[in-house]
């Protein structure tokens, strides 16, 4: 998804690569490679690298120097092919990396866009809705991109004209009155040392440095400057000068405070592996821990989430919906089953985009669970808003701490999986079913429906959780050897039944995600009603043959697969046997969450089998970290 960068301030000492954003004594700034000095274009140029894992297919940076004007540099492809203009006075600039939305990845599509004359440059994350009709209204400048986005700099540019003495500032203010949609903006202009900034709708956080700022669409863009940040809300616009930020809130300065991000930048960098999704693979044991770290309360059957509900509330509950998309709306139906069967209460799954609330319901007897890694999910949030508009009572679980979901939520639980940066969803899967899996716990508990002697069990099973991540990540070799084998084949089928149904799905997910193969996941129930037909000696069946799900009968449907010469691979319950698999993958008795161990099998064939091929394993072609549009 399209990602935003941008500084301001007078360049970066770098001899101890540990710069806090202050400016070197002595030096004029601005000039690039200057041994141990990054100017202002390096700066922005790094930013951009750090935001490559959103995933994009352009990217451009606007400079503005005092005496060079407004300098801009856009292509499609790789940030590392985009050549940055040596901007000696350069004191402010931005960055974009595009993700196409409207019109084709070309340069003329990349961002930033400028007004007729080249004096504004505005880069853009998120979708103008009205971009048709302002057009219509701009007919008398000339466009040169296809995107909804340049209509922000020419209607910044009929601001400027209509008054000499409008800044920057007085019409991003007046502008963003007429834009209709879900947007963050930074705005530059000859002439002036600010960068201008909007959001609303799209993430856009603030790095306080002394005697600099930075904005970007997240942190991980500037972390290695600082890590003293400031988000901005909904409706905020902000001046950044090298002295500090102006924030506004419906034209009044608004204090935004400072927080301070303390997880290690080196958290988001590979540590040896070859892939990010392999590193985050191997993190799930010590990710896991964080999840469930003060949360569980086994002897006492309880747990700890630090949320509460309205007194009555949970006892009068009738429905939990949950809303997510792709890995996460499997993490959700991994939890409706839990939450039936250990809260008492009906559980629905709906796919965020096709949510609505649903007729029939009661709105104050209803509890929407929003899941969703990054928290900036277009779909997820439309569908929380869809239910906060219903009147429903809403809950984000999420790893994202200042997300757009956790400010537009009643309550949040945050994950705690530390950053994701491979785009295939791995240990945020795992730590939101666990995450998931303690909520059903704490509403079962509270509402009197699950026995602190049956909730014990599970919170066994939750602790013993990394340990067991750790016994399947440990027989990685097997699974390598299994890739290996198997990988070159026509498709792929995941079968489970129960907790092995969403299993099977993510299991399927995985694979297509990163290798491109075809790759289906069934309820094994499902097989014979169709998919059987497909069944060939080239496609191997993998199966969840855990406890809950159903392993037995799931078996039955696998050797149905196996009499058409399918071979198959299953994750078996330790200790349980099924002769005739052809790979049998030892799932450590953890109860409940069995079948997500048993994923972390499935995280590593589909690993090792897009590894094997050579595959971009974390940036998958047209695929984005955080799909920010609907
Ligand atoms: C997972 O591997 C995918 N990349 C994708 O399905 C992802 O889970 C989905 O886009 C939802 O993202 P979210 O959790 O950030 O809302």
């Amino acid at each position: 998804m399209c990602g935003i960068t941008g500084y301001v301030g007078d360049g970066i000492a770098l001899d101890d690569g540990d710069s806090d954003g202050s400016v070197p004594d002595g030096d004029e700034g601005g000039a690039a490679g200057d041994g141990g000095f990054a100017g202002v274009g390096d700066i922005v140029h790094e930013g951009l690298r750090n935001l490559e894992y959103r995933g994009y297919d352009s990217a451009g940076v606007a400079l503005v120097g005092e005496a060079s004007g407004l300098t801009v540099a856009k292509r499609s492809g790789e940030v590392n092919n985009l050549t940055v203009p040596d901007v000696p006075d350069a004191s402010l600039g931005v960055g974009h990396t595009r993700w196409s939305t409207h019109g084709p990845p070309t340069d003329a599509n990349a961002h930033p866009h400028t007004d007729c004359v080249g004096e504004v440059a505005v880069v853009h994350n998120g979708i103008v809705e009205n971009h048709e009709a302002l057009k219509r209204d701009l007919a008398d400048h000339e466009f040169t991109s296809d995107t909804d986005t340049e209509v922000i700099p020419h209607l910044i540019e009929e601001e400027l004209d209509a008054d000499s003495e409008t800044t920057l500032l007085d019409a991003v203010r007046a502008v963003e009155d007429r834009l209709e949609g879900s947007y963050a903006i930074c705005a530059v202009r000859e002439g002036e040392d600010e960068i201008v900034v909007a959001r609303r709708g799209s993430p856009l956080v603030l790095g306080r440095g002394d005697d600099a700022t930075f904005v970007a669409s997240d942190v991980t863009a500037f972390l290695e400057h600082t890590r003293d940040v400031t988000y901005l809300e909904d409706g905020d616009v902000a001046a950044l000068s090298a002295d500090g930020v102006e924030v506004y809130a419906d034209g009044e300065s608004v204090d935004r405070g400072v927080e301070t991000v303390t997880w290690e930048a080196d958290a988001a960098e590979k540590g040896g592996y070859d892939h990010y999704m392999r590193k985050e693979i191997h993190e799930q044991p010590e990710s896991l821990r964080q999840t469930i770290a003060g949360r569980l309360d086994v002897d006492g059957g309880d747990v700890d989430l630090d949320v509460s509900f309205p007194p009555g509330f949970l006892a009068d509950l009738e429905e939990i919906q949950i809303v997510a998309c792709g890995t996460s709306n499997y993490a959700g139906r991994y939890a409706a089953q839990l939450f039936e069967e250990l809260s008492g209460v009906r559980a629905t799954v709906e796919i965020a985009s096709e949510y609505e609330f649903g007729a029939g319901r009661s709105p104050d007897r209803t509890l929407v669970v929003a899941v969703t890694q990054s928290g900036e999910t277009a779909d997820t949030l439309g569908a929380v808003r869809r239910a906060n508009a219903a009147g429903a009572r809403t809950f984000a679980v999420t790893n994202t701490l200042g997300s757009t979901v956790t400010r537009e939520v009643d309550d949040t639980a945050f994950i705690r999986a530390g950053p994701e940066i491979g785009v295939a969803a791995t240990k945020t899967f795992a730590s939101q079913v666990a995450t998931l899996t303690m909520l059903a716990v704490a509403i079962g508990r509270e509402r009197g429906a699950l026995a602190a002697a049956d909730a014990r069990p599970v919170l066994e099973g939750l602790r013993d959780l990394p340990g067991a991540v750790q016994q399947v990540l440990d027989a990685e070799p097997t699974v390598r050897e299994a890739a290996t084998e198997y990988g070159d084949s026509e498709a792929f089928f995941f079968v489970g039944r129960q907790l092995g149904v969403p299993v099977a799905l993510e299991g399927a997910l995985k694979l297509k995600e990163i290798s491109y193969d075809h790759a289906e996941g069934f309820a094994a129930g499902e097989l014979k009603h169709g998919p059987l037909a497909l069944v060939t000696p080239d496609t191997p069946v993998l199966a969840v043959l855990t406890d809950g799900s159903r392993a037995d009968e799931t078996m039955n449907n696998v050797t149905e697969a196996q009499t058409r010469g399918a071979p198959a691979i299953g994750c078996v319950s330790a200790g349980e046997e099924y002769a005739t698999l052809d790979v049998s993958l030892p799932v450590p008795d953890v109860g409940l969450v069995e079948p997500l161990v048993a994923n972390v099998y499935l995280q590593l064939f589909a690993y090792h089998v897009a590894n094997d091929k050579g595959r971009s394993i974390d940036k998958p072609r047209n695929l984005a970290k955080s799909v920010t549009v609907e």
